[in-house]
């Protein structure tokens, strides 16, 4: 798939106002990207059983990934190969067979059409090894399971390398806890302008400086791997590092806990894989968030996070973050009950500009200007909008 294969030295703003507000640009971003691309779809530990099943939205795609009878997991479009109902809900486990509720189809784990009710009487010429499931592509990194729509789709492609960095983080460690709330956050804003900001190192000594306090352009680096990007702070003497100093200062004064092998050299502080998963490790557990596009002008971000023991029976609970709307268990700008600016975290005072920057998109006179150059700019935010547009149909 198309990227380009480094930042742009000279970055320059690509993507039409159209393509944060209108409905018919994200309807082609739909079947062009995230029909075509990784979704996250859980740990591997998600599916300790045969059977055991998540079922993931990538787009408008529904997919499965289910642990087989051989231990393997494997991926299939939710779709019955008879009239194509949905055949499984949510996440647990489907037993030794996936039985549509319909007609009662039958499918082994591995996806092949085993049983059709009355098939003699009512399907006499039905060929049932050419109505397996539609199959999707399964990939995993480090624990991580990513499924694509796309049943060819190439995983070490799409990593590029990005696994060869190091990574400390061992998710099947009996010292790390996750965190045990649902933190689900909506967001009233189009997912490219969330990944946008998310990318934007030039932000980070203004937006953040009283919560990350920097590093400033000069002082962080976005790299790329194939459509991916790694951020590091290079605060130490230029050294690649995974967090800004500043919030290294603050933890350490905090006395939290770090993982094992928290001191690993080299490894990233955040992973940007496109299109929609972030991953944050660090030395005190490590985050991963999953955006979903609604529609044009919102989305979800659903995150995951895990910490030595102990941590989240003080911290991190979903309740206590700003937004936190009881009645439907989501954190929204619409519950802050005091200016993002004064609430201390970084991630409302993201959400606070990533809604503003929306609003000003309704505006027919709304126009990006100049971007800043250098990784640690924001020529990390043209890689990415030609990514999309590598994507998108030639105009
Ligand atoms: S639609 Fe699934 S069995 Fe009929
Ligand atoms: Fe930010």
């Amino acid at each position: 798939m198309q990227a380009p294969a480094s930042l742009p030295d000279k970055p320059k703003n690509r993507l039409p106002r159209e393509a944060y507000v209108s409905e018919d640009w994200f309807q082609v971003e739909q079947s062009q990207i995230f029909s075509r691309c990784w979704t996250f779809a859980g740990v591997t530990m998600d599916f300790p059983e045969p059977g055991d099943f998540r079922t993931i939205k990538a787009g408008a795609n529904s997919v499965i990934v289910i642990k087989g009878a051989d231990g393997e997991l494997r991926g299939f479009h939710n779709l019955c190969r008879h009239r194509g109902t949905e055949l499984l809900e949510g996440c647990g486990n489907a037993g030794k067979t996936i039985v549509c509720p319909y007609h009662n189809w039958v499918y082994n784990l591995d996806g092949a059409l085993r049983g059709v009710p009355a098939q003699r009487e009512c399907f006499p010429d039905l060929d049932k090894k050419s109505n397996a499931l539609f199959g999707a592509a399964v990939g995993v990194f480090r624990n991580l399971v990513f499924v694509n729509p796309d049943p060819d789709a190439d995983f070490d492609n799409w990593l590029s390398g990005l696994d060869q960095v190091p990574w400390p983080h061992d998710l099947t460690s009996t010292e790390l806890q996750e965190n045990p709330d649902n933190v689900v956050y909506e967001i009233e804003c189009n997912w490219k302008v969330f990944f946008e900001n998310a990318i934007d190192g030039y932000h980070l000594a203004y937006l953040h400086k009283d919560t990350l306090g920097g590093p400033t352009h000069d002082k962080n680096l976005w790299e790329v791997f194939g459509q991916n990007m790694i951020w590091w702070s290079t605060e130490r003497e230029g050294v690649k590092h995974r967090i800004p100093q500043f919030v290294e200062n603050s933890a350490k004064g905090s006395g939290l806990k770090t993982v094992k092998n928290a001191e690993t050299p080299g490894y990233g502080g955040v992973y940007m894989l496109f299109p929609t998963t972030i991953l944050t490790p660090n030395p005190w557990g490590f985050s991963i968030s999953t955006m979903e596009p609604i529609s044009a002008n919102r989305m979800r971000l659903r995150v995951r996070n895990w910490s030595p023991k102990g941590w989240f029976t003080y911290t991190h609970r979903a309740a206590d973050i700003p937004g936190y709307d009881a009645e439907t268990g989501l954190i929204k700008s619409s519950h802050w009950t005091k200016h993002p600016l004064e609430t201390g975290d970084f991630q409302t005072e993201d959400v606070w500009v990533c809604e503003k920057m929306q609003k000003s998109m309704q505006s027919p006179r709304f126009e990006v200007g100049a971007l800043a150059i250098g990784a640690g700019g924001e020529a990390a935010i043209d890689f990415f909008q030609q990514t999309v547009l590598g994507l998108m149909p030639k105009q």
